[in-house]
Order: structure tokens, then C-alpha cells, then sequence
């Protein structure tokens, strides 16, 4: 299992690097990711937050099957909005409404160095929109109201002390 990163580790600002290539080193890494993501009861978990710069997460909701998103691109966003609350495992015990897209069509190339698009809503967009985030230095708390985001960060800090 991998430890994951939590708020504070400047990693999580950075934005991640294309996967210049499919190896067996880059399964082992969504393999170990898979783990790690299960383990935390995580839907969501993406490379950086493991600690590796690579432009990869993964995704596994209730009634989907496990996706992997290798190089992923946004190709298109709904007009349509939704209020969801949402939470992060590189952010223990906080949670948030995070205003966002209700649909997304995506592209990226999966474990076997295909490509695919997918259409994704509800939950699933919510998810990919979060992780896709997380590969470009993006934390949900930044998608929040500034002074709300603060209040938050104040109560993690009090919450880590303990
Ligand atoms: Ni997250």
C-alpha cells in the first residue's frame, strides 16, 4: 500500500507530467494505486497523491466497473450545473459543496495503452472532474468561497493536532 499526501505537501500544487509511455513500471504504479484507493474506501485517487508526478487516476464508484485514465483530456462540459458535496483523501474528514459541470465527455488512454472516450455523469463526472483537478494542482477547497475555504483549513489543522 502507498501512503498518500495530505494537504500542506507542495506536490499536491504541482501539475502532473504526460505518460511518455506504457510500461510494466506504469501498471505496477495503477495497480498499487488500486490498492491504496480501496484500503482509504476512496472512489477516486489520482497519481500525485501518491506521490507520483504521472498524469493517471483512477476511478472506482459504487456499480462501475474500476477506470483507469492515462494522458486524460477534458473534451466538453455540460451548460448544466450541480452543487455536490465532496471530499478527498488527501484532505481526511473535511468535506465541501463544490459547485461543478453535471456532465463531462472525456478522453485519455486506459492500462493497455488505448484510447477511449467516455461520457460521464452524476457521480462518475463528479469524480473524473475532481481527479482531473488533482493532476493540475487543484484541491476542491480551491473551488470554494475563499473565506469558507480558510474556515475549513483551520478546522483540518485543529483536527491534525489531536
Ligand atoms: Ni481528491
Amino acid at each position: 500500500m502507498l501512503n498518500i499526501i495530505t494537504l500542506g505537501d507542495e506536490r499536491l500544487k504541482k501539475h502532473s507530467i504526460l505518460v511518455p509511455d506504457f510500461n510494466g513500471e506504469i501498471n505496477h504504479l495503477i495497480e498499487q494505486m488500486f490498492e491504496t484507493m480501496y484500503q482509504n474506501k476512496g472512489i477516486g485517487l489520482s497519481a500525485v497523491q501518491v506521490g507520483n508526478m504521472f498524469r493517471i487516476f483512477i476511478t472506482n464508484i459504487e456499480k462501475d466497473e474500476p477506470r483507469v485514465f492515462i494522458n486524460p483530456e477534458l473534451i466538453e462540459t455540460s451548460l448544466e450545473q450541480e452543487t455536490f458535496e465532496e471530499g478527498c483523501l488527501s484532505v481526511p474528514e473535511i468535506n465541501a459543496d463544490v459547485i461543478r459541470p453535471a456532465a463531462v465527455k472525456f478522453q485519455a488512454w486506459n492500462q493497455k495503452g488505448r484510447p477511449f472516450s467516455l461520457d460521464a455523469d452524476n457521480l462518475l463526472a463528479r469524480v473524473i472532474q475532481h481527479e482531473l483537478d488533482h493532476l493540475n494542482g487543484i484541491l476542491f477547497l480551491d473551488r470554494i468561497d475563499h473565506k469558507k475555504k480558510e474556515r475549513l483549513i483551520r478546522h483540518y489543522k485543529q483536527l491534525q493536532k489531536k
